[in-house]
């Protein structure tokens, strides 16, 4: 079973591990994490405690990320800013206000995989998913459709809904929302596709979230973008689960446009500012957008015309000038991806949750007894008391894992909090979500986590 042999692939890679127990101790946890695989920037962040004072393992980075130590200063720099240059501070100091954003987009072009005039950070998720919808839905008599996951997370489905109604569509029949096969729980690349070919010619947009807020699945962008194209639709991504979690290569994937948060893999805190990605080839295509001051060239903005100047970039698609108290965070929170670099990120990721995982595995085994299946593959059928519904394949997940879970699971991760001092979090109806962070996260707090979640269970 390719779980257990990658669990013995773990095994291998430490010293005097010989049996599942052995795999399955603390101990082993505590030896990698010593010998082998250090977290990428553990001591650039603060890590909650309970309120015992108790350190916290914090599994829920996949909602909220971790406040690194430079944000105070990152808040601060500014306030001094505002203090003592007032008004000259959007022209004058460490980093010029107007020019925040283009900081920023340097910043997340690596992460993202795109130049950085293609990005602009800006708003919130919703807020910047509604603007793109603006240019990237333009529904005609035959092609009024967006066809998204059935369960996406909630907001995108209430934009896409509105917008339908917004052009006079109807968001009952005009949302094509696809399910995974009869008991599966993720989306297969092909059944997408074959919707995709089959009803092309209604399609105006995909809008689709690259990794799923629920099932932690990874979609795959570049499969699904050529097929959008393909049949003539715009192809959209929400990256709010992918930025900062995932490779990405959204420009070269040809991808239209794309929309993130920046508080959860990004760490930039609650509220912090978004981004949004608007592929190179419309920057001039003249597609209809929603503009406001800020959409205007630098150069003739004080001109007041009544008509905007464009800007030739993503900058275009920000009406509004930038919020620079919920920015400054992210400028700092996201350097640190700069230093790690994401190939590493990735590569730490796989080996925190492929161990969490086969911990699962081995645990879920033990309490059910021998020859009982955890099934950790992607919908493919039995399960003992947990199922983790995230895909196997590497390239089909990200850091999360989602488990279904046979009891109420808000109850349980709050007894999971109160007992054991692990923070996860939970979903509608039946789920929990654990997501080591490469860049914090260590194999201890994986196994905090899982034997919390056992423990629990038994309990
Ligand atoms: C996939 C996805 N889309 C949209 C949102 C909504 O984000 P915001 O409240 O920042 O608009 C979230 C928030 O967690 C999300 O996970």
């Amino acid at each position: 079973m390719r779980v257990e042999a990658s669990a013995r692939d773990q095994m291998r890679e430490t010293s005097a591990v010989s049996t599942q127990a052995d795999f399955a101790s603390e101990e082993y946890a505590l030896r990698r994490d010593r010998e082998l695989d250090h977290p990428l920037a553990r001591d650039q962040y603060l890590f909650p405690t309970d309120e015992r004072g108790e350190s916290i393992a914090y599994m829920a980075g996949n909602s909220l990320g971790l406040q690194p130590k430079s944000t105070k200063a990152a808040i601060d720099a500014e306030l001094d800013s505002w203090a003592t240059l007032a008004v000259r501070g959007h022209s004058h100091g460490a980093h010029p206000w107007m020019v925040f954003p283009a900081l920023l987009a340097q910043e997340s072009a690596a992460i993202v995989g795109a130049k950085p005039e293609e990005i602009v950070m800006m708003n919130s998720l919703t807020v910047n998913i509604h603007l793109l919808l603006a240019s990237f839905y333009q529904p005609n008599d035959r092609r009024r459709k967006i066809i998204m996951e059935d369960y996406a997370f909630s907001s995108d489905s209430y934009a896409i809904r509105s917008h339908i109604a917004f052009r006079g569509g109807h968001p009952d029949k005009d949302v094509i929302r696809l399910k995974p096969r009869e008991g599966e729980d993720s989306l297969r690349t092909e059944d997408v596709i074959a919707v995709l070919r089959e009803r092309g010619d209604e399609i105006a947009t995909t809008l689709f979230g690259a990794v799923n807020y629920y099932s932690g699945e990874f979609m795959d962008i570049p499969a699904i973008t050529a097929v959008a194209h393909e049949v003539g639709a715009y192809a959209g991504w929400d990256l709010a689960h992918a930025a900062g979690n995932v490779p990405l290569q959204i420009h070269d994937w040809d991808v239209d446009f794309a929309a993130w948060c920046s508080y959860k893999y990004l760490n930039a805190g609650p509220g912090s500012v978004a981004g949004a990605f608007i592929h190179e080839k419309h920057h001039t295509a003249g597609l209809p957008r929603l503009e406001g001051w800020w959409s205007n060239k630098p150069e003739t903005r004080f001109l007041m015309n009544p008509i905007v100047d464009p800007i030739e970039n993503a900058d275009a698609w920000a009406p509004s000038h930038p919020p620079l108290l919920i920015m400054a965070p992210a400028l700092s929170a996201l350097h640190v991806f700069t230093e790690v670099g994401m190939p590493a990120l990735r590569a730490r990721s796989l080996q925190l949750t492929s161990y969490m995982r086969d911990l699962i595995t081995v645990l879920g085994a033990a309490e059910t007894g021998a020859g009982t299946r955890t099934d950790t593959g992607a919908g493919t059928g039995a399960t003992s008391r947990v199922h983790v519904i995230t895909p196997s394949d590497s390239d089909r997940h990200g850091a999360q894992l989602s488990i279904r879970v046979p009891i109420e699971p808000f109850a349980l991760v709050e007894r999971m909090y109160e007992n054991h001092g692990v923070l996860g979090d939970a979903r509608n109806p039946d789920i929990i979500r654990f997501a080591p962070i490469p860049m914090y996260n260590t194999f201890h707090d994986v196994w905090r986590a899982v034997t919390a979640l056992f423990a629990e269970l038994n309990g």
